[in-house]
């Protein structure tokens, strides 16, 4: 397994999330539902070692996370981060690419044909030459992810990745994901208010109430044969979110 979470919760004011058992396998897609506020990012932010949970155990390939900065910088290391609106550097797309490549010592020729190859990828070898900050929000999104993964991550975390973009971008951004997930072998998180989209492209699917996980599964059966009442009302579209 790629990541285990014993007994993790976050405490700020209240506490916001509460999990006593999460396993995320290699190789798969994996979507995050739940209501506006249910503690999505909280988690997500958690599994990126961004936020420190309140108390609990953390495993990444078998090892628990020491308290030692050093090593958790090795282990983020492995890891990409994308949200809803990924600020691009100021400067070329091909550099935004580039960017994680460089930054880890690859070589001119290795990074030269990744590069190429993601921008073909995401349909956006045309604008290698343009300032990141004139593409539109799609392309700007579709070049976030090509940059996160430029490095091939073990894991790649998505929050809301298409929240804001057309049907058209959607659907891109949905096949590179998919794409990457089975020729890279990267396993991916994606929170998602859409449910659709979890159903669209997640293997498992992790529904989460009130900082609980109420229900986790294989796709197909959160959608067609939910346990918990709350995930049925959720995914049916009768919870108010
Ligand atoms: N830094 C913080 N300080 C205090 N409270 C926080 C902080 N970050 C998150 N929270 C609270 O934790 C709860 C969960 O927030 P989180 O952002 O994880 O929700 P979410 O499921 O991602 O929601 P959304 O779908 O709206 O993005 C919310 O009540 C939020 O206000
Ligand atoms: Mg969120």
């Amino acid at each position: 397994m790629l990541i285990e979470l014993i007994g993790i919760n976050k405490k700020y004011d209240k506490e916001v999330l509460k999990v006593d058992k999460l396993v995320l396998k290699e190789g798969l897609v994996y979507g995050i539902i739940g209501p506006s506020g249910a503690g999505k990012s909280t988690l997500l932010r958690i599994i990126n070692l961004l936020t420190p949970p309140s108390s609990g155990t953390y495993y990444f390939m078998g090892r628990s996370l020491p308290a030692n900065g050093k090593e958790r910088l090795q282990l983020q290391r492995n890891m990409a981060l994308v949200f809803q609106n990924t600020l691009l550097f100021r400067d070329s797309v091909w550099n935004n690419v580039a960017y994680g490549l460089k930054a880890r010592g690859y070589g001119r020729i290795e990074i030269e044909q990744r590069v190429d190859a993601l921008l073909e990828q995401v349909g956006l070898k045309d604008l290698a030459a343009r300032r990141a900050d004139t593409l539109s929000g799609g392309e700007a999104q579709r070049i976030a992810i090509a940059r996160a993964v430029a490095f091939e991550p073990k894991l790649l975390l998505l929050d809301e990745p298409t929240a804001n973009l057309d049907p058209g971008n959607i659907e891109l951004i949905e096949k590179m994901i998919k794409t990457l997930n089975s020729t890279k072998s990267i396993t991916v998180v994606m929170v998602t208010h859409n449910v659709f989209q979890a159903r669209r492209i997640a293997h498992e699917v992790i529904f989460i109430h009130e900082g609980n996980i109420v229900e986790a599964g294989p796709a197909e059966q959160i959608f067609t044969d939910p346990k918990d009442p709350r995930t049925r009302d959720f995914v049916e579209g009768r919870m108010i979110y």
